[in-house]
């Protein structure tokens, strides 16, 4: 489906690796101008090139930035202003997270994943979402996570990141309802990438590839869906359906399951590699 990108400026955060690269891909293969935001510049540039190759149509364009730093949300949107860069779609997919026991991991990551997964989102959110408005057209996608449905003991902190993004998207979703302006939420279940690098963990065997996640996000998105769950068709039914306990069992019974299921991943001795 490549309906509803063509000519769509697109912002898309954490594009240097992982999901974000497979969205800029896919919004570029759909025809959108791509904006590629990490703090990775020879992989950002990298990724301009190959999508020059691949897909000429318009030149992706390339700014590094911290968005967990306190002012890179603010460099963000100045560099936009200088090069009269307009934004269409905001795609909020930059994100980190540690796992392990809370108080056997270093805080300082866990501040840092914080500040991305949630303050940089607001910021970008609340400057281009009301330019959107002023426009009354144009959207933003947030990538949330199927761990935003339930606490998750050994991802407290990034689970917490998670649950904030999905209730944070459903409000400004119905805040925004009739502006011309759409708002969706992606959750998708465990992706094959580089998430835990730098740690014993492992993503879950059943992982959904990058590009395939993208796909259905972006299809979900031009469908102006109001969340998508994104992913090959069996992990989107199951992992929906995964979403429905958390909303009617007890919340300790939620949380213990959810702990015993990341014991299983090994996740509550997680340690960091040399
Ligand atoms: N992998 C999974 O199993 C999974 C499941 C559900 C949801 N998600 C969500 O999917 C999104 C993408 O995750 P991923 O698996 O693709 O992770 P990833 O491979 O680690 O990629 C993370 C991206 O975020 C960028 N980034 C990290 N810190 C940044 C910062 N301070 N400022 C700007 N950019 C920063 C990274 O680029 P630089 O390092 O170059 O800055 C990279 O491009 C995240 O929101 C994650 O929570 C992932």
């Amino acid at each position: 489906m490549g309906e509803g990108y063509r000519g769509v400026t697109a912002l898309v955060t954490g594009a240097s690796k992982g999901l974000g690269r497979a969205y800029a891909l896919e919004l570029a293969r759909r025809g959108a101008r791509v904006i590629l935001l990490a703090r990775s510049e020879g992989d950002l540039r990298e990724l301009a090139a190959h999508i020059r190759e691949q897909h000429g149509g318009p030149d992706a364009e390339v700014i590094v930035a911290d968005l967990a730093a306190p002012d890179g949300p603010e460099r963000v949107l100045r560099e936009l202003r200088d090069r009269d860069l307009s934004v269409d779609l905001l795609l909020n997919n930059a994100g980190t997270g540690s796992a392990g026991p809370f108080l056997g991991r270093p805080l300082e990551p866990q501040l840092r994943s914080v500040a991305l997964n949630v303050d940089g989102l607001i910021a970008l959110t609340h400057a281009i979402g009301a330019e959107l408005v002023s426009r009354g057209r144009g959207g933003i996608i947030n990538v949330s996570s199927t761990a935003a449905f339930q606490p998750m003991p050994y991802q407290a902190s990034y689970a917490a990141t998670k649950a904030f993004v999905l209730s944070f998207t459903e409000a400004l979703a119905e805040e925004l309802r009739g502006t011309g302006v759409h708002v969706m939420a992606a959750h998708p279940g465990p992706i094959a990438t580089g998430f835990f690098d730098g740690t014993s963990a492992t993503i879950n065997p059943v992982a959904d590839t990058p590009a395939t996640v993208a796909a259905r996000t972006l299809d979900d998105y031009a469908r102006r869906r109001a969340v998508s769950y994104p992913g090959r068709a069996v992990t989107r039914a199951v992992n929906r359906a995964l979403t429905w306990p958390a909303r009617v069992l007890p919340r300790t019974v939620v949380a213990r399951v959810a702990g015993a299921f990341n014991r299983r991943m090994r996740l509550h001795e997680v340690v960091d590699l040399a």
